[in-house]
C-alpha cells in the first residue's frame, strides 16, 4: 500500500518535472538577462533594424528569426543546436539579410537548458 502510493507519487512528480521542463516559459526579463550574460546582444538585436544603406547586421534580429521559423516543426531543437554549436560558415541561413559571417559556437557561454529556453522565447515573438 505504502509502496503503491510512493510509486504513484514518484510517477506524478516525474510527469510534473518533464512537463514543466517542456512548457517552462521564461519571462522577458529572464530571457534578456540570459541573452545579455551569454553575449548574444553583441551580434543580435531583438527588433528588426533598418541600417544605413548597404550595411547589414552581424546576426539576424530575433524578430526576423521568429518570423522565419515560427511555423516550422522542430525549429526549436534545430535552432538550439545551432546556437550551441555555431552556424555553418559555408551555408548561411541568412544570405543577403545579414553580414554573411558565421555564428560561433555559444556552448561556452550558455548551458543547453538555457539555450533551449532562450530559443523558445525567441520563437514566441
Ligand atoms: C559573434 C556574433 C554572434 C553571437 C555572439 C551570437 N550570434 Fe546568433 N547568429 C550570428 C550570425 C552571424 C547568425 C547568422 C547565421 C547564418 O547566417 O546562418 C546567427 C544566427 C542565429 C540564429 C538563427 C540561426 C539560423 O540558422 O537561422 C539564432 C536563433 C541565434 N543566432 C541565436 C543566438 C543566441 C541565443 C546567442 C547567444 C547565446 C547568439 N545567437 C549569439 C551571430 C552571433
Amino acid at each position: 500500500m505504502i509502496h503503491r502510493t510512493l510509486l504513484a507519487g514518484l510517477a506524478s512528480l516525474f510527469l510534473f518535472v518533464s512537463v514543466s521542463a517542456q512548457a517552462d516559459d521564461v519571462n522577458d526579463e529572464k530571457a534578456k538577462k540570459m541573452a545579455n550574460n551569454a553575449g548574444c546582444f553583441t551580434c543580435h538585436t531583438l527588433k528588426h533594424q533598418d541600417l544605413k544603406s548597404g550595411s547589414k547586421p552581424v546576426g539576424p534580429a530575433w524578430e526576423d528569426v521568429a518570423l522565419q521559423y515560427k511555423s516550422k516543426p522542430g525549429a526549436a531543437e534545430f535552432l538550439t543546436r545551432i546556437v550551441l554549436e555555431g552556424s555553418n560558415p559555408y551555408a548561411s541561413h541568412w544570405k543577403s539579410k545579414a553580414a554573411g559571417l558565421a555564428m560561433p559556437p555559444n556552448a561556452v557561454a550558455i548551458s543547453e537548458t538555457d539555450a533551449r529556453q532562450l530559443v523558445f522565447w525567441i520563437l514566441s515573438h
